[in-house]
């Protein structure tokens, strides 16, 4: 039971990063000014080189766009090559050209954390609502840094990383000790109130949680079960993440 997704299944990882950059790339065509979120991760780097290519073929044009991301580490430096910050300016802004006073990203290295997430939602409602939010999904349910919990936070907020994500982004790091231990999230309503939602997800290893996240019980314990709720949610998988469906 799939309730209200739009359901893409593609072949494999090549085909789900175009799918995902075509959806959203004529989303961008319809508010090319507008306001519109981006996730890190390994998933959605496939979709974004896709974006630079049409960028380059003319096919998109995402320079007057305004960015936000879903989340940072705290603490850590803009120029750390573990920040999102960073990440965010290899894989697509730089190849975008996308100016610095057009992308934001919680501040990792802001003096007051909680200071820094309530700013951040200010941000992002003056500039209009975020128009489409790409997600990823973690293996354990989270979206953003929004982890299995009994209970969910609806604003950007200030969170400790659940172990199972340290452990999961070691591999980013020299070692486990070195991820952070907290992070900058969007919370549940930061992300709901997109206007719309594309999900990314892609391999074997998430078909199980896929498959809850999509047709199980909306818990606070999956947070991408929450997805549920949302009335505008595109999923694009490849045929790997789908075997369970
Ligand atoms: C990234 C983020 C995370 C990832 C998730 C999946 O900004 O918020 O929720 O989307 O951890 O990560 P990958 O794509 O590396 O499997």
């Amino acid at each position: 039971m799939l309730r209200n997704f739009h359901l893409y299944v593609e072949k494999d990882y090549d085909a789900l990063s175009l799918r995902a950059a075509e959806i959203f790339a004529d989303e961008v065509n319809k508010k090319p000014a507008g306001a519109f979120g981006f996730a890190t991760g390994s998933t959605p780097i496939g979709m974004y080189k896709a974006l630079i290519e049409m960028q380059k073929t003319r096919k998109a044009n995402l320079t007057e766009i305004t960015a936000f991301n879903l989340d940072e580490y705290y603490p850590i430096k803009k120029d750390d090559d573990q920040s999102y910050c960073y990440f965010m300016r290899q894989n697509l802004f730089d190849g975008i050209g996308l100016s610095a006073d057009k992308t934001f990203i919680p501040r990792g290295d802001a003096p007051d954390p909680v200071a820094e997430c309530t700013a951040y939602d200010e941000k992002i409602a003056a500039a209009g609502g975020i128009e489409m939010q790409i997600l990823g999904l973690g293996a354990n349910g989270h979206i953003g840094f929004n982890e299995p919990d009994s209970k969910l936070v609806a604003t950007t907020y200030y969170v400790p990383l659940a172990e199972s994500t340290i452990e999961s982004n070691a591999r980013f790091f020299a070692s486990p000790e070195d991820v952070p231990r907290h992070a900058l999230t969007m919370g549940l309503n930061s992300i709901m109130m997109a206007k719309r939602i594309i999900l990314l997800v892609s391999g074997e290893g998430k078909a199980s949680i896929l498959k809850e996240v999509l047709g199980g019980p909306i818990t606070t314990m999956v947070p991408g079960s929450l997805l549920q709720l949302h009335r505008d949610v595109t999923v694009v998988i490849d045929e790997a993440a789908g075997k369970l469906l």
